[in-house]
């Protein structure tokens, strides 16, 4: 047999509290209390499932005296005592948050049956915070391990596209430092366009392995010192599906593969592999192009100088809607993001 239930009855005339002490005290354990005050003031050391409570008291009224008990001790029900049964009564009483109120003169079995009504929905409710404070346990549980995840891929693929990036480097060093400083440009371009941090952070990503390609193409071609044959030329174009199915291996890489792709394809639709055109080029590359031409100006080369600055300007100008997206040229040539971020 457990514990008993504890309730309480508070109720100024000693008559009514005395008679409702004594039909419930067989089954529960019960206190009484002479007024609101009172009954808060032992709350506030006594756990208390249920209180049985006037409405009409001097002092503190019943339906105050309810307010701050649903206030301080909400999972408390409490049922009223009223001697006029009046609708608006038993309706404010409800608002309130009371289980249930009983007419004066009240009678015995009622009473047992309604103080047993409340206990139940007391015991329920119980039931179901427990069920629920499980719920929040376990969501948070899953909530750590996701985002416990998350962290091991976000770290993966950086240690991945790391190790890219030195594999470049070994094979060709000019590669190397071009693809770190487009991936630098790309991504201040990449926040001008107001996109969000984790998409400016994939396209910094991308940018950094968009030439990854190039380690499977001849050293001889990659550093030819003068202009490339149409032959090699050919060779060179293969570097974006070479670059594409390298990083295809790789699952938390997957969305470089549009980037890597497409990175010499022309707002115009000239360019390689597939010709695709304007927006059907995915985002991230038409802006990797814009950066990669740049860089590529102004830089010098073995067997070119790189282009003034003024130059470069204008040749983004003369290309803008045939090589680049207009939009992209634009954040550079607004100023919003100045050239000597490359
Ligand atoms: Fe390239």
């Amino acid at each position: 047999m457990g514990e008993k239930e504890k309730i309480l009855i508070i109720d100024d005339e000693l008559a009514p509290r005395e008679s409702i002490r004594m039909v419930l005290k067989d089954y529960y354990s019960v206190s009484t209390a002479e007024g609101g005050h009172e009954g808060l003031e032992y709350m506030s050391s006594n756990p208390i499932d249920l209180v049985v409570m006037d409405i009409k008291m001097p002092r503190m009224d019943g339906i105050t005296a309810l307010r701050e008990i649903k206030l301080r001790h909400p999972d408390t029900e409490v049922i009223l005592l009223t001697a006029y049964a009046s609708l608006e009564t038993a309706r404010d009483a409800i608002r309130f948050g009371a289980f249930d109120y009983l007419t004066k003169p009240f009678d015995k079995d009622d009473v047992l049956m309604v103080v047993q009504k409340g206990l139940n929905k007391r015991k329920g409710n119980s039931v179901l915070k427990l069920e629920r404070d499980k719920l929040l346990d376990r969501t948070s549980y899953l909530e750590d391990q996701v985002s416990e995840a998350r962290k091991n891929i976000i770290s993966f693929r950086e240690g991945t596209v790391r190790a890219l990036i030195q594999t470049i480097d070994a094979k060709d060093s000019y590669t190397y430092n071009h693809s770190s400083r487009v991936a630098n440009l790309s991504c201040a371009l990449a926040r001008a366009m107001d996109i969000s941090s984790k998409a400016v952070r994939e396209i910094e990503h991308a940018a950094s392995i968009h030439d990854i390609g190039k380690i499977g193409i001849e050293e001889s071609i990659l550093k030819k010192n003068g202009p490339l044959t149409d032959a090699e030329f050919d060779l060179i174009k293969k570097h974006p599906s070479i670059g594409a199915r390298i990083v295809e291996s790789v699952p938390s890489l997957e969305d470089a593969i549009p980037v890597i792709l497409h990175h010499h394809e022309r707002y115009d639709g000239q360019g390689y592999p597939s010709g695709i055109r304007g927006e059907n080029i995915p985002l991230s590359a038409r802006i990797i192009v814009v950066a990669d031409a740049v860089d590529a100006m102004m830089r010098d080369r073995p067997y070119r100088k790189s282009l003034p600055i003024n130059q470069v300007y204008s040749e983004l100008r003369s290309n803008s809607g045939t090589q680049f997206d207009p939009d992209v040229v634009d954040i550079i040539l607004c100023g919003r993001v100045p050239l000597a971020v490359c």
